[in-house]
């Protein structure tokens, strides 16, 4: 037979083949089947030798252009399967549907409240201090001038991990931690997390304080006044007014709680004719402790006896609560998203 015919008459057949082939597997088979090492252009091929050398220079070429156009027709062809795989894929897919928005995190409100008024104290030149949540009897009680068995440890119901052993009630262990670690004067905030054998409607097991702590000579409780103010403008607003209640506290003396205009209310009692449920009709809202460093604690650390000085402790989650709006302290430790989701 005449091999340049049977050459010429593979591009016709393969065009058959191509036409009924359905999917990219179907035509990889026909690329096996024609242009495979024992397809049927190899197969042609093989009888080559059997011919007279010179008439086998126009075999090979005719063989050579056969490849070519079958290749042609193979990537013809599947360039077409391929657009009608996107086409109906596209067809399943309708773009004009709404998409759905990436979930975006969004830090706690717990943690954007303490990085706000940790960089409120920074500004005024405060450093960021930081204190074991687990903490001896000594430093939480003892050199805050609460001895054993002195009644103000009641104020606050311990966890206990030994006698000697506690998770720490309250942020001001890390005054004393700080007083013996460095010489006034002195300027610190420490946030952190504190521990209450305490578990009701407004009370958690945990919550978040921030101890505030400025010592050195000439210190007075005008400089605490002014501080406060500053930060608490800074927090609530500029028109928030603020009140120094007096109050007790073992380790400052004297002492006080602050109050703050009712932000809920404006510090009016009502609010479209009805009684402020935040502030309970007074229009004040208690935010912190605070007072000057009793010198029993100067004492304690063996700071030098002309030193004067304040500290202040306040509730973060209470201050976020007010800032916020947000009536529940539950919220803070239920972890649902759909609150979570509104600091975004
Ligand atoms: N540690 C006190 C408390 O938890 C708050 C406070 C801190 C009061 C510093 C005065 C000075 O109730």
């Amino acid at each position: 037979m005449d091999l340049i015919t049977a050459l010429e008459g593979l591009v016709p057949e393969l065009q058959r083949g191509l036409d009924q082939a359905s999917s990219l597997e179907d035509l990889e088979g026909l690329r096996v089947d024609f242009l495979g090492r024992k397809g049927r252009l190899a197969q042609i091929m093989s009888l080559l030798p059997k011919l007279p050398p010179q008439e086998r220079p126009a075999v090979g070429q005719t063989a050579n252009s056969v490849k070519e156009r079958c290749n042609a027709l193979f990537e013809e062809r599947k360039n077409a399967l391929e657009a009608g795989r996107e086409a109906a894929a596209l067809a399943r897919f309708d773009p004009s549907l709404p998409g759905r928005a990436p979930w975006r995190g969004s830090l706690h409100p717990t943690t954007l409240v303490m990085e706000e008024i940790c960089g409120i104290f920074r500004g005024l030149g405060f450093d960021v201090a930081s204190g074991p949540e687990v903490e001896i009897d000594h430093y939480n009680f003892e050199s805050l001038n609460m001895p054993p068995e002195h009644p103000a440890r009641d104020m606050q119901d311990t966890l206990y991990i030994t006698d000697t052993v506690l998770m720490r009630t309250h942020t001001s262990p890390v005054q004393v931690r700080t007083m013996l670690s460095r010489r006034p004067p002195v300027a610190v905030v420490a946030p952190g997390k504190v521990y209450r054998r305490d578990s009701d409607l407004t009370h958690t097991p945990m919550f978040h304080q921030i101890e505030g702590l400025m010592v050195g000579h000439d210190i007075s409780m005008a400089h605490l006044r002014g501080i406060l103010t500053a930060f608490v403008r800074a927090v609530f607003g500029a028109d928030t007014r603020v009140r120094f209640r007096p109050s007790f506290f073992p380790f400052t003396e004297p002492s006080a709680e602050v109050d703050i205009s009712c932000c809920m209310c404006g510090g009016k009692g009502h609010v479209n004719g009805e009684p402020c449920r935040v502030c309970k009709t007074t229009g004040w809202v208690e935010i912190l402790g605070c007072g000057m460093v009793d010198p029993a604690v100067y004492a304690a650390v063996g700071y030098p006896e002309d030193v004067s000085g304040f500290a202040f402790g306040l509730g973060v989650e209470r201050v976020a609560m007010l800032k916020y709006g947000i009536g529940d302290l539950r919220m803070f430790f239920e972890n649902d998203v759909r609150f979570l989701g509104q600091f975004a």
